[in-house]
């Protein structure tokens, strides 16, 4: 039976479902969802395309900035949230290898992807590096680490539950069906979750709240010993976020069309939404780890040294030149809705020159 008949079947047997458990489903269904087929392809060829796909100059570029604090530590570990197609990984393990060869042969590089078609997918990209190389499928099965902590794009894809504030209470969105077709049903909930939004909070807005991220961040920062996070992402603070997109933030991708349909063939586009940097904060906070300020991309790329290793690059590559350039101005100008997010986890000062 196909996931959309599964739907049907289960919301005929028990009612409308909390969009969060369709999401959920939509995206990581065992044999359907979107990120768990077998085929997914990420990328030009698939139905979007993340920084990590522009040009491995994005994934070196974060490499050349962590290398600094890496290098001071005896075991240093790196780990990466949600993977994709492993190409970041292979970026970050490549640049070591062509600028720090020392470093490559001590790091130990985990992708926690919870997806087992993708880690497929990372175990053949990675293949050449598989020393280096471990897969977890939750931070759960990660050892006590010293290192470096990254995620693109990771956030966006936990399933998220959706409101409605009107005049009169909290409604909550929920998919129901007619007609065979799937729809939206809008359901009251209790008025303590007034609360939970946190505000701002006005009639008429529409706000999505993510399911998942402190059962993926409480282990995470349990074993992360000491170190340096980073999540980079488009979204924004919350403040912001609820004065800009009122309507909400819920967007599907297919074939590198966005549309506001999320519910429109489940399995076969990917749902997406903006990240709320300041509930972020506040777990990570609640978890003993201290924030840095939130930083936008394109400024975190170039204070990470993007020009000194395009420069490097083209030096030792003037073929690739031409196309490397043309990338650093799409990192640069096409993600401006993208920020860089990092805390500290019992971090080390830096070295005195
Ligand atoms: C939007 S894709 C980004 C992929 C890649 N980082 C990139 O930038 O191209 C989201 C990734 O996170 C993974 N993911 C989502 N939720 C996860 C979770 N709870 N634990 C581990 N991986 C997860 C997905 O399977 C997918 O690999």
């Amino acid at each position: 039976m196909s996931l959309l008949d599964r739907l049907i079947q289960r919301i005929r047997e028990e009612g409308p479902i909390p969009f969060h458990r369709f999401m959920e489903l939509a995206l990581y269904d065992p044999e359907e969802g979107y990120y768990t087929r077998a085929d997914r392809k990420l990328g030009r060829a698939g139905d979007f395309y993340t920084a990590v796909h522009v040009h491995p100059l994005f994934g070196w570029t974060l490499a050349h900035r962590a290398t600094r604090f890496l290098t001071r530590l005896d075991h240093p570990v790196v780990v990466e949230g949600g993977g994709g197609d492993g190409h970041l990984a292979k970026d970050i393990l490549t640049y070591w290898q062509r600028e720090f060869p020392d470093l490559l042969d001590r790091v130990e590089y985990w992708i926690v992807e919870r997806s087992p078609a993708l880690r497929a997918h990372q175990e053949d990209q990675l293949s050449a590096l598989k020393e280096h190389v471990r897969f977890a499928s939750s931070p759960t099965q990660l050892p006590p680490f010293r290192g470096w902590f990254l995620a693109n794009e990771l956030l966006d894809a936990f399933p998220v539950r959706v409101f409605r504030v009107t005049e009169t209470g909290v409604l909550e969105r929920h998919v129901g069906i007619e007609n065979h077709r799937l729809v939206w049903v809008d359901l009251p909930v209790d008025h303590g979750i007034l609360e939970t939004l946190g505000s701002p909070a006005f009639p008429g807005m529409v706000v999505e709240v993510p399911v998942g991220w402190e059962e993926f961040l409480r282990p995470l920062c349990n074993r992360m010993r000491e170190g340096e996070g980073w999540f980079l992402d488009y979204g924004e603070r919350r403040n912001v976020l609820r004065q800009r997109y009122p309507e909400g933030t819920l967007m599907a991708y297919r074939q590198h069309r966005v549309s506001g349909d999320v519910l429109h063939t489940p399995g076969m586009q990917d749902i997406t939404a903006f990240v709320d940097f300041d509930l972020l904060f506040s777990l990570l906070e609640k978890l003993g780890c201290r924030v840095l300020p939130l930083e936008r991309q394109d400024r975190f790329l170039m204070d990470a040294g993007i020009l000194e290793v395009l420069q490097r690059y083209e030096h030792h590559h003037p073929d690739g030149a031409t196309r490397a350039r043309l990338a650093m101005k799409t990192l640069l100008f096409q993600f401006p809705t993208f920020r860089v997010a990092r805390f500290q986890k019992n971090a080390r000062p830096p070295r005195k020159a």
